[in-house]
């Protein structure tokens, strides 16, 4: 991998895609930000956009509307294209549509020479990581999926909220599939090293009800802002910016992506949400949480739907 300037190519920049190139350059974590999309004057427009706000950006950013050519020296490519979900739809229904949509950008992106990491955003991510995993060859720890690290974050806003402590106090992980079957690990949630079961029990404030629906909340997320709004953007492009720095910055920071399980939490061969350590290399390695029986099963059945949903698409 070479490492002379940090180069980020974004591929998609609907919503999702143009949220992050505008964090990304408000907070100045790239030098070269190259932007691709079918529809090129969208890409062109936005790069244009984003040019003329350089002068107020924190350091500068050579920004451009490229193609697949320009991921040849790109450290990471950073996928965020594909249809998104209509009201009503779930994740997993879009699974056909963008591994179809997937395997034609892989293709391209490797066939420029790419030798970086990729990240990849679209939904059903889990899914669409293995896609990338598997269409690109290239090693499991460069191919990383947001997995439920939006989640993760919405967890640790809601808890911060009801209890009233800085969310980033807050340690608490979402885990499984981004979407219907993720689960809280109520088992290692914690404020300030304080388990949460401890708040609960010994204070009355707060009740074990409040709580889980605090999760469902954090579950439907998506639906309740799709519901208002026809998409969600602002928060999975925060959370793409976190996991970019992670990568770039060398920063081994534990967050909640989807990568490949090999073994670890007694699963093999599927890409899910779990804590991870992330660097320069990518995965560095799985934070392996010991779980209780109930987030045990709860995470196999989320494993088992991912592998049932994926088996006619990837093979
Ligand atoms: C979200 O959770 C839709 O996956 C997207 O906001």
């Amino acid at each position: 991998m070479k490492n002379r300037i940090n180069r980020v190519a974004l591929i998609g920049t609907g919503f999702v895609g143009s949220s992050y190139a505008f964090a990304l350059l408000n907070q100045g974590v790239v030098e070269e930000l190259v932007l691709i999309d079918l529809n090129k004057e969208k890409a062109e427009g936005d790069a244009m956009d984003l040019n003329h706000g350089l002068p107020f950006s924190p350091s500068p950013t050579k920004i451009w509307f490229g193609d697949y050519s320009d991921c040849k020296d790109a450290d990471l490519v950073v996928i965020t294209a594909g249809a998104n979900q209509k009201p009503g739809e779930t994740r997993l229904d879009l699974v056909e549509k963008n591994t179809r949509i997937f395997k034609g950008i892989v293709g391209e992106v490797m066939a420029s020479g790419f030798d970086g990491i990729f990240i990849v955003a679209t939904n059903p991510v889990d899914i669409l990581t293995y896609a990338v995993w598997k269409f690109s060859g290239l090693p499991k720890e460069r191919v990383i999926g947001s997995g439920t690290i939006l989640d993760t974050a919405r967890f640790r806003f809601l808890l911060g909220d009801y209890f009233n402590v800085d969310t980033r106090n807050v340690h608490a992980y979402i885990i499984g599939e981004h979407g219907d079957t993720e689960l809280p690990v109520w088992s290692h949630a914690d404020i300030a090293g304080r388990p949460i079961s401890d708040w609960v029990q010994k204070e009355a404030n707060y009740k074990q009800e409040d709580l889980d629906d605090l999760f469902l909340n954090v579950r439907d997320a998506a639906y309740h802002i799709i519901q208002r709004k026809g998409a969600t953007y602002y928060g999975i492009a925060m959370g793409l910016i976190r996991l970019t720095k992670a990568i770039l910055q060398n920063e081994n920071s534990v967050l909640t992506v989807s990568t490949y399980l090999d073994g670890e939490y007694g699963q093999k061969d599927v890409f899910i949400g779990v804590p991870a350590v992330v660097n320069r290399s990518g995965i560095r390695e799985i934070v392996e949480l010991s779980l209780s029986e109930e987030e045990k099963q709860k995470f196999n059945h989320s494993v088992e739907v991912l592998k049932k949903t994926m088996e006619p698409v990837i093979n």
